[in-house]
């Protein structure tokens, strides 16, 4: 079981270069389903959602070679996906259902599991497949999709990022245009477009509530280089902020940025853009009323790094998490470290300016686990972060690596060190 070890952290000084999107990456491999030719993504980032979505498309009966950060795929026949705990592990195996029904017609998965931070239901993605002309049938955890796929307008109750990424692949091979209407606007899904278009997708308004996908009668190769993780250069920035550092994020887009940036520049953290990424300087003060939202909104995914920040400023911060129902699990954890949080419902008040203690801490979800390891930061004395399920591994490319980079004092013990306690 990984387990970090986390000092009280001088200011972070230098420069780290921000790694490519796990959220980005995710689909966009999805994608390579949806064409016979091989497809090349340089630069994928070394984390365990990655590995696993590679093994998914083998399972799948692609050929993947991953070679350094580049990854090949090619998938010359696809197949019904074999390996069902896979699956149900990683939420984002629900990616490949929209290829899978364009490129072969029909096709049965294991549905995702929840987690810890919500159902995580997948009605959308299914429904909208419905108003594609797909047949879809559900049992016994296995969904089955078949049909062939026409274009058609549909609505998105909620703008899913995950079905906005799943009806745009379909619909790349479906016969007909298809509208999608209140679409999810996030970086990645411009991405994906990007990708899709580069191998022949006919795709307008990405990046807007209305995305227009021309269907064509077959998709080819492409070479692609995804964009830099947005909610690791704000994880990043989030610790410069707590320490009073001065850092560069080497390749961050601040285009990307915008609402942590301003929450932070609201707080008293200096943001500067320039040719290479993101300088930030100084340290948050002011507390912050902060409330997640779809893009472009305050992100769900930066919620619990900001509230350690949040935690470290002078006076009442008031956080609403409008995205998932259970995303607070890393209050207890903070609290037993002497913040001072309280959730009411989906409001969190963080009463600011508690000293923190260094403590024996576990990881319940990906994004408070980096929140903990951020605390440990600005914590007196040592924090052990207990991490069971690898969650940092699943989401951040060597985290206390980069922070180490930038002068902190953190380290992942190894596996043995666990049962030396
Ligand atoms: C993507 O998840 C990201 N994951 C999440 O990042 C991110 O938090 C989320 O978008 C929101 O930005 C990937 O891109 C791999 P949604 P996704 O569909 O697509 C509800 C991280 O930490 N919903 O936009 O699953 C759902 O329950 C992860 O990197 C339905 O009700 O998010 C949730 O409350 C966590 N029915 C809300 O919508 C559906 O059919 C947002 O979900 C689909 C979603």
């Amino acid at each position: 079981m990984p387990q970090y070890r986390i000092c009280h952290s001088p200011r972070l000084t230098g420069e780290v270069r921000i790694s490519t999107a796990k959220n980005a990456v995710l689909p966009i491999l999805a994608a390579a389903l949806l064409t016979q030719e091989e497809v090349i993504i340089h630069q994928t980032p070394a984390l365990t959602d990655v590995r696993h979505m590679l093994d998914i498309l083998r399972s799948c009966g692609a050929e993947v070679e991953a070679e350094e950060t580049d990854a090949r795929v090619r998938c010359l026949a696809a197949g019904d996906p074999e390996d069902h705990a896979l699956l149900r592990t990683m939420r984002a195996s629900v990616l490949i259902l929209g290829p899978l029904a364009a490129r072969k017609g029909e096709c049965s998965l294991t549905m995702p599991g929840g987690c810890a931070i919500g159902q995580r239901p997948i009605d959308l993605h299914l429904k909208g497949l419905q108003k594609l002309g797909a047949k879809v049938e559900q049992e016994g955890g296995t969904v089955r999709v078949s049909g062939a796929l026409k274009g058609a307008n549909v609505y998105l109750d909620f703008p899913s990022v995950g079905a906005t990424e799943n009806l745009m692949m379909a619909a790349t091979l479906a016969k007909g245009v298809t509208r999608i209407e209140n679409a999810a606007k996030e970086p990645e899904i411009v991405d994906l477009c990007h990708f899709l278009t580069m191998m022949g997708a006919r795709i307008a308004g990405a990046g807007t509530a209305n995305i227009i996908i021309e269907g064509v009668e077959r998709l080819h190769g492409a070479e692609y280089t995804p964009i830099p993780d947005r909610i690791e250069a704000g994880t990043l920035a989030c610790a410069a902020a707590l320490t009073e550092g001065g850092v560069l994020l080497e390749r961050a887009r601040t285009d990307h940025m915008r609402a942590l940036l301003f929450k932070l520049s609201e707080s008293g953290v200096i943001c500067q853009e320039d040719e290479r990424g993101l300088r930030l300087r100084g340290k948050a003060r002011h507390p912050m009323e902060v409330r997640t939202l779809s893009y472009p909104g305050f992100p769900t995914d930066m919620q619990a790094p900001l509230m350690v920040v949040a935690a470290q400023t002078h006076g009442l911060s008031v956080f609403l998490e409008t995205i998932f129902e259970n995303r607070y699990m890393h209050v207890v954890e903070l609290n037993r470290m002497g913040a001072q949080i309280r959730v009411e419902g989906q409001l969190a008040l963080i009463q600011g300016g508690r000293a923190l203690t260094g403590a024996h801490v576990s990881a319940t979800d990906l994004r408070a686990a980096a929140a903990l390891m951020l605390a440990g930061l600005v914590a007196q004395g040592e924090t052990i972060l207990s991490d069971p399920v690898g969650h940092l591994m699943r989401g951040y490319e060597g985290l206390e690596d980069k922070l180490r980079l930038l002068g902190a004092e953190t380290e992942k013990l190894s596996e043995g060190a666990m049962n030396q306690e």
